[in-house]
């Protein structure tokens, strides 16, 4: 890709500001509203003793580690291409260090060819020491970049493992874009094999179908998160950063529901019967549909636009925005009559 630093910067604002309108949101369509879980009526447990604390466990360089974590909620990637673009880093990331959470930071692409926006991530560690970050990156860029540079976008989140990006519907929906996903299990594996941590793979909206989770069992990954339709949609917000009367705005809008909801992606993992933790985002709004989300397999559930919203208020935002989200799950986890995740996991849903 052949821009220039300021064009990069200016392309990442319009997506912030286009992911924030409403247009770009297939509300609706992540399939939760299908799925309901049981009321218990006589629970055998007190509110207090409900514990929505879990791990990520994975196999790393000496044995299988475990990384304590307050609750299956992540923060789900997100550039950080904004004039405040630093600021809202920094605030996610002190939150997952203050609250012990998951937090996926933005692609890393640009770190690859401009060595000082890595530097960028040294400020952020000394304010969050204890964040737990996973890096980005793009399946396009992965293909064509040697694993010594990769291993340096680890090195310079001190990330605690690599998503990788999988968004064909975006790459070719963007004048800018690099559709070319050619050989994408092969680096996947050899990604697997180099890199010094666990790999996650992530749609970005469009979910996973049963076929594509089976052929990315025996790559060696440690997640898939599903990230399927019904939040933001990469499709419209490539649509509407063209002019109406553009040929990529028309095309994006016969493509503005394409996608896998995340519920019906988190059925095609069940089918799948993978071996790999299967993680679930996409249009997950408030703790209930966190619950469901875990109800239905999912270890880990991220949350990306309400999480941008809330760092653009601020610090009280953020927290006000946790502690809703986890009472909620709490609930949900009560009114089932679930002491824990693992409990919940055995309930019975009604689709
Ligand atoms: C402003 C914004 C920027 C994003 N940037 C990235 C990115 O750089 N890498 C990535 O893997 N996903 C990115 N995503 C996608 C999210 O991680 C997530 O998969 C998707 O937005 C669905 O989550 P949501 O419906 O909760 O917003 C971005 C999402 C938003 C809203």
């Amino acid at each position: 890709m052949n821009e220039s630093n300021t064009q990069f910067e200016k392309r990442k604002r319009d997506h912030i500001r286009i992911a924030l309108d409403p247009r770009s949101q297939a509300d609706g369509q992540n399939g939760l509203d299908s799925i309901e879980l049981i009321h218990e009526a006589l629970p055998n447990l007190d509110f207090k003793e409900v514990d929505i604390s879990t791990s990520f466990v994975f196999s790393g360089v000496s044995g299988n580690q475990s990384l304590p974590l307050s609750s299956p909620i992540f923060i789900s990637s997100m550039t950080a291409g904004h004039e405040n673009g630093r600021e809202i880093n920094e605030r996610l990331a002190r939150l997952s260090d203050r609250r012990q959470i998951l937090m996926g930071v933005g692609s890393q692409r640009r770190e690859l060819n401009d060595s000082n926006a890595a530097e960028e991530w040294l400020q952020v560690r000394k304010l969050a020491p204890r964040a737990k970050l996973l890096g980005n990156i793009g399946i396009a860029q992965l293909i064509k970049t040697p694993i010594d540079s990769i291993r340096r976008l680890v090195d310079a989140t001190e990330a605690v493992a690599l998503f990788v990006h999988l968004n064909p519907l975006q790459e070719v929906l963007q004048p800018e874009g690099t559709p070319s996903f050619k050989n994408s299990l092969i680096a996947i594996e050899n990604l697997v094999k180099q890199a010094k941590v666990p790999v996650v793979i992530k749609e970005v909206g469009c979910g996973f179908s049963t076929d594509t989770l089976k052929r990315l069992e025996g790559t060696g990954i440690a997640a898939v998160d599903v990230a399927g339709k019904g939040g933001t949609h990469w499709g419209r917000v490539e649509g509407y950063r063209s002019e109406e009367n553009e040929m990529l705005y028309q095309v994006a809008q016969t493509y503005a529901n394409w996608g896998i909801s995340t519920v019906q992606s988190m059925l095609n993992a069940e089918e799948a019967k993978v071996s790999y933790e299967v993680w679930a985002s996409g249009g997950v709004r408030n703790g209930l549909e966190v619950a469901k989300l875990c109800a239905l397999g999912a270890k880990k559930v991220g949350i990306a636009k309400p999480f941008l919203e809330a760092a653009l208020q601020g610090d009280e935002a953020l927290e006000a925005l946790l502690n809703k989200l986890e009472l909620e799950l709490k609930i949900a986890l009560f009114c089932t009559g679930s002491q824990n995740l693992s409990e919940l996991a055995t309930k019975r849903v009604i689709r």
